[in-house]
């Protein structure tokens, strides 16, 4: 068992962030220079809300940052430049996304799905969510547009992994320090769309 309350959940607390993952995007940031001020960026898996904290801070007011969840997030007052949507990303229809803007500069996704504990079940959900999130980067993603997604390691990451391959200039898998070790999650790297 992990330690629930560990030293990543004190930080966010302290920083006024709503997640310990908003630290696991901040690694990959600062190795992979993934967003730039004044970019359009879209969240999947936008809930509570530590990431869009993050991605706002960094691309500022001129940016455009759009976030999608099943659950409600719990940042209060967000700036005119941050919206969130509460859908089903499986079940979203993409050209909803033009109403912020014709194509983004990033595309992100954190999404999960409740863990059964079946190691066989949740490794299926947790692929079937990243292929639904690269299919919407590839539709919303501009040239040379970054892709950042969770997956867990095992099953069809392989395929999951070649088929981004196909679509990306630049693809690895990073585990951040900020990832418990005994969790399976690494996230995929696309930078620099075709
Ligand atoms: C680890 S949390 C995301 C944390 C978020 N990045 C943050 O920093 O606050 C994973 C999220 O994926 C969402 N999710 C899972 N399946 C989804 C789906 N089909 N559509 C939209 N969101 C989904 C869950 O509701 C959950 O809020």
């Amino acid at each position: 068992m992990y330690k629930v309350k560990d030293a990543y959940f004190k930080r966010a607390k302290k920083e006024g962030y709503l997640a310990r993952s908003v630290y696991k995007l901040k690694e990959i940031d600062q190795r992979y220079r993934l967003f730039k001020k004044g970019n359009r960026v879209l969240d999947l898996g936008a809930s509570p809300g530590s990431w869009l904290q993050y991605i706002a801070q960094v691309v500022g007011p001129k940016g455009r940052v759009l976030g999608l969840d099943l659950n409600p997030i719990r940042w209060e007052n967000p700036p005119a430049f941050v919206q969130f949507w509460e859908r089903d990303v499986l079940k979203w229809d993409v050209n909803e996304a033009k109403k912020v803007a014709d194509a983004f500069d990033v595309v992100v996704s954190d999404m999960a799905p409740a863990t059964t504990g079946i190691k066989d079940v949740d490794t299926f959900r947790s692929i079937k969510l990243a292929n639904r999130a690269l299919e919407i980067a590839l539709a919303l993603l501009r040239l040379q547009g970054h892709f950042v997604c969770k997956v867990l390691e095992g099953g069809e990451m392989k395929d999951f992994l070649l088929k981004c391959k196909q679509q990306f200039s630049f693809v690895k898998v990073f585990k951040p320090q900020s990832s418990r070790r005994e969790s399976r999650e690494v996230f995929v790297v696309a930078l620099k769309k075709k």
